[in-house]
């Protein structure tokens, strides 16, 4: 008996509950607000007035780093729903006040699982710096950023809500993920409100672009193809990348303060050694050019933060690795601690890998030139990037000192070189143009208000006809 008095106790106050909350949108939707509330930089109206602390609960966005799920926190993993469809209670709100930020009805999805962690985790490995880049750009820039995880089946049921709002969805596609993967959504005969396949983007952060079945155009990357329009093997992709920090808020060390360091780039033990690959600057070479750059700069030093993240198993096969003698390690670092670590260093040092990072743009943006490795085919010739077999960072294979210095993998003599020659030539903290700001906010315009439809139909239409214009690997027949 109490049990159930109890229990209707809970009821009557869940209907109370709701009750109110249907009077607080009432209030929201009738246009009762203090009109013109003031825009905030993100592009959302902020409210003048005062505000009920049920109107906050209902337009207020909660932000990835509140709801995120860090270790030991037992929040469930939909807080991408939550924030999404914070979202949208906003823009309803904001489109009944009629004071939107004129891009906010243009909305772009993330359905990727590395935008998620980067959002709701903190990830700051390179897909979550680009996918940081692509949705601060957006978000300055007004436009309405709806993350879905890899949720596809929740992406469709956003998308079927506000077909016509969604511009452009942003996603990943793999094969026994386990939401799905997109075309098991895409707009067919049998499923009329499904995602048009021209709005869905694969997301790929190489700059080896490979797309959807319209078109390699349909990747978007975090890096620009080296190969230009015009020669053999262009992929045409879609460049969006990413932007660095401003000049301005730039941390640099002038060049003559710096101490006589190289910094090597890389947060793993393993990339010294024969690990999953080869390192190109094997870890001996690193140590013969500690003890021959300090016969002439008697306080030279390579430093860098290195983990051994290896498997249990792994460490027990393979034995102890340390890292090599003339390497000062430091450890850890956090964001700040890295980009200090390398404005005070007058090189940054690739030894194979990580392969295209984000990291020797930051260090060229601090004056720091990056030795960039690269392996060469037999008929490769060092005066010819396009001949290259394997770069570090492939993207900046055509640029040169003294902010880039292209060093032959496994070559001693070229590496010492290179070395040498960035340890004694001032460099100037430069931004190499495509990483301004400027030039990624076009960018990401361009990308939401271009014809993807016309463009679609028009390879489809040819497509039929026998006519085959696009570059890719799995193209083929879709419907529009
Ligand atoms: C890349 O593909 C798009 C879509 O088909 C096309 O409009 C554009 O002309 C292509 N660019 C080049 C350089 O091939």
């Amino acid at each position: 008996m109490r049990r159930i008095s109890l229990r209707s106790i809970r009821l009557a106050l869940c209907a109370l509950a709701a009750l109110l909350l249907l009077a607080c949108l009432q209030v929201v939707f009738s246009g009762s607000l203090p009109s013109m509330p003031r825009s905030t930089p993100g592009g959302w109206p902020a409210f003048g007035g005062q505000r009920s602390e049920a109107e906050n609960v209902l337009t207020r966005i909660p932000t990835g780093s509140e709801i995120g799920t860090p270790k030991g926190v037992n929040n469930d993993d939909n807080n991408y729903k939550y924030q999404t469809e914070a979202k949208l209670r906003q823009l309803t709100a904001c489109m009944a006040r009629g004071d939107c930020h004129p891009n906010a009805e243009n909305v772009v999805i993330f359905a990727t699982t590395h935008c998620f962690w980067a959002v709701f985790n903190n990830y700051v490995g390179g897909e979550g710096v680009w996918c940081n880049g692509m949705i601060d750009s957006l978000e300055r820039q007004g436009y309405t950023v709806l993350v879905g995880k890899d949720d596809w089946s929740y992406v469709a049921h956003i998308y079927r809500q506000i077909p016509d709002m969604v511009k452009v969805i942003i996603g990943d596609d793999r094969p026994g993920s386990r939401f799905g993967r997109p075309h098991d959504y895409f707009r067919s005969e049998k499923r009329p409100d499904g995602i048009p396949t021209w709005k869905y983007f694969r997301f790929y952060y190489f700059s080896t672009p490979t797309g959807t079945v319209i078109s390699n155009y349909w990747c978007v990357s975090a890096e620009i193809e080296w190969r230009t329009v015009g020669m053999p093997n262009y992929r045409n992709g879609t460049y969006l990348g990413y932007a660095l920090e401003p000049p301005e808020e730039t941390h640099t060390v002038p060049w003559a303060q710096r101490p006589n360091r190289a910094y090597i780039l890389g947060k793993r033990v393993q990339y010294f050694y024969k690990w999953r690959d080869e390192p190109l600057i094997p870890a001996d070479y690193i140590t013969r050019a500690y003890h021959e750059m300090r016969k002439e700069i008697p306080d030279f030093e390579f430093v860098g933060g290195f983990i051994d993240d290896r498997t249990p198993k792994e460490k027990e096969e393979l034995g102890e690795w340390k890292v090599p003698e003339g390497v000062r390690q430091l450890g850890k670092m956090n964001p700040t601690e890295f980009d200090d670590a390398v404005a005070n260093s007058k090189a940054m040092v690739g030894i194979g890998w990580p392969a295209t990072s984000p990291s020797p743009y930051r260090a060229i943006a601090r004056g720091v030139p990056f030795l960039n490795p690269h392996t060469m085919h037999p008929h490769s010739k060092n005066e010819k990037p396009e001949t290259w077999a394997f770069v570090q960072h492939d993207s900046i294979r055509y640029e040169a000192p003294p902010r880039v210095y292209q060093v032959e993998a496994n070559n001693y003599d070229s590496f010492i070189t290179a070395l040498r020659a960035a340890m004694t030539t001032p460099s100037e903290p430069y931004i190499i143009p495509r990483l301004k700001r400027e030039a990624l906010d076009e960018r990401m315009r361009n990308f939401v208000h271009h014809d993807w439809r016309s463009e679609a139909q028009r390879i489809l239409t040819n497509r039929k006809n026998g006519k085959e214009s696009e570059v890719g690997l799995g193209l083929g027949m879709f419907e529009m």
